[in-house]
């Protein structure tokens, strides 16, 4: 029996179609768009028509001369990148860059290395709710802020974070505010326009499209100074030549997912509250992390207090339940998670905390089996 796939947030199987539409596009033999033949123009335009089909479904504002801009990028962790470093290095002098305690790794020790080159960064608290905690942002708030990053939801419990409070709170002061919504895109609908930030990182891979692509969307006026250098391709703030098969995958991955948003999300909740219930019923050890908060449908941090999450995970997936300790950029590390000791739990929990993300393929049968092996490993633990 092939093992149950539980860590949707480290990345999904890609969907079969996408696939399919990445191999036509390969075998069509598209080549670099920058070429101005006729294979270069018709390159050029598949890419494009993906650039807007993402564009269109994320809400940005597409037309005149003031359209919002998307960079395609290796993924998140480059699109995270990006938007760190360029608006670094178009700061003016500004100084001080704010991250939320509970940012993916591609934020944080991308922060801890500005901070090394002498920007002043600071870390926002987190409420034990797992969102981060407004008014200390507030706090933290001057005339030097060049740059505050928070995520839409986060990665290790799926808590959903105040994008809307932040931005009110940085919009005024003319402060730019970056938001990591990998975890979220098509699983919430994520509207560019409406969330009023000046700039978000997505990727393809969380939503069963290929790995490799993502894009750092940005403001007309807002767009960051280039961290590579090389060719003038997009605008040259993201220079080197376009891979439009990767572009055309991601751009059906979100088309399919978002033409069933309301489906998955029933389905995936449906799943998460089966799977959540189920071992709570059974395990007196076990607490959801982040139970009081709104959450992503398909994400479950779940502790058995008293167990080490690693000894957990193991035997679970030698019983054949793959799931995570938590950032798949982290696993492997022994150190606890960063999400769940920002939000100030108890050791216990932390120790014993394992993350179940949930995908559109996974099916009421594997969740019934995992409930059951999961329960099974936690009393033999
Ligand atoms: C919240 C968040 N941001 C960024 C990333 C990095 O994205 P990518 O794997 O496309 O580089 C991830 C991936 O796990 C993530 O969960």
């Amino acid at each position: 029996m092939s093992p149950i796939y539980l860590d949707n947030n480290a990345t999904t199987p890609i969907h079969p179609d996408v696939a399919q539409a990445m191999l036509d596009c390969n075998l069509r033999g598209l080549v670099n768009p920058e070429s101005q033949h006729q294979l270069g123009r018709e390159s050029r335009r598949t890419l494009e028509s993906a650039r807007e089909t993402i564009g269109r479904l994320l809400g940005l504002h597409l037309e005149d001369i003031h359209a919002d801009h998307l960079f395609f990028t290796s993924g998140g962790t480059e699109a995270n990148n990006l938007a760190l470093q360029g608006y670094r290095l178009a700061a003016n002098n500004k100084n001080r860059l704010i991250i939320s305690g509970i940012e993916h790794p591609s934020v944080t020790t991308t922060a801890t290395w500005l901070a090394s080159q002498g920007i002043d960064v600071q870390t926002v608290n987190t409420l034990n709710s797992g969102q981060i905690d407004c008014n200390h942002l507030e706090s933290l708030l001057n005339d030097e802020t060049f740059l505050v990053a928070a995520m839409l939801a986060n990665n290790e419990t799926g808590v959903l974070q105040p994008i809307d409070k932040i931005v009110s709170l940085c919009q005024p002061r003319s402060i730019p505010v970056h938001v990591d919504a990998v975890q979220a895109i098509g699983k919430l609908s994520v509207d560019f326009q409406s969330l009023g930030a000046t700039s978000m990182a997505v990727t393809a891979h969380k939503i069963h499209g290929p790995r490799g692509i993502g894009a750092l969307i940005t403001k007309h006026e807002h767009p960051p100074q280039p961290i590579l250098h090389g060719g003038f391709q997009q605008a040259a703030i993201r220079p080197g030549t376009e891979a439009v098969a990767l572009a055309v995958g991601f751009a059906m991955a979100l088309e399919l997912y978002v033409a069933n948003q309301v489906g998955h999300q029933e389905h995936l909740l449906r799943l998460r509250k089966t799977l959540e219930s189920g071992i709570l019923s059974q395990l007196a050890c076990a607490v959801v992390v982040g139970d009081d908060s709104p959450r992503l449908p398909h994400t479950s941090n779940i502790s058995f207090r008293g167990k080490d999450r690693q000894a957990v995970l193991m035997a679970l997936d030698v019983a054949g339940l793959c799931c995570s300790t938590g950032s798949a950029c982290a696993s492997g590390s022994s150190e606890p998670s960063p999400t769940l000791v920002a939000m100030g739990l108890e050791d216990e929990i932390i120790e014993g905390a394992l993350r179940f993300s949930l995908g559109v393929f996974n099916t009421d049968e594997e969740i019934q089996a995992a409930i059951t092996q999961i329960c099974a490993v936690a009393e033999v633990l």
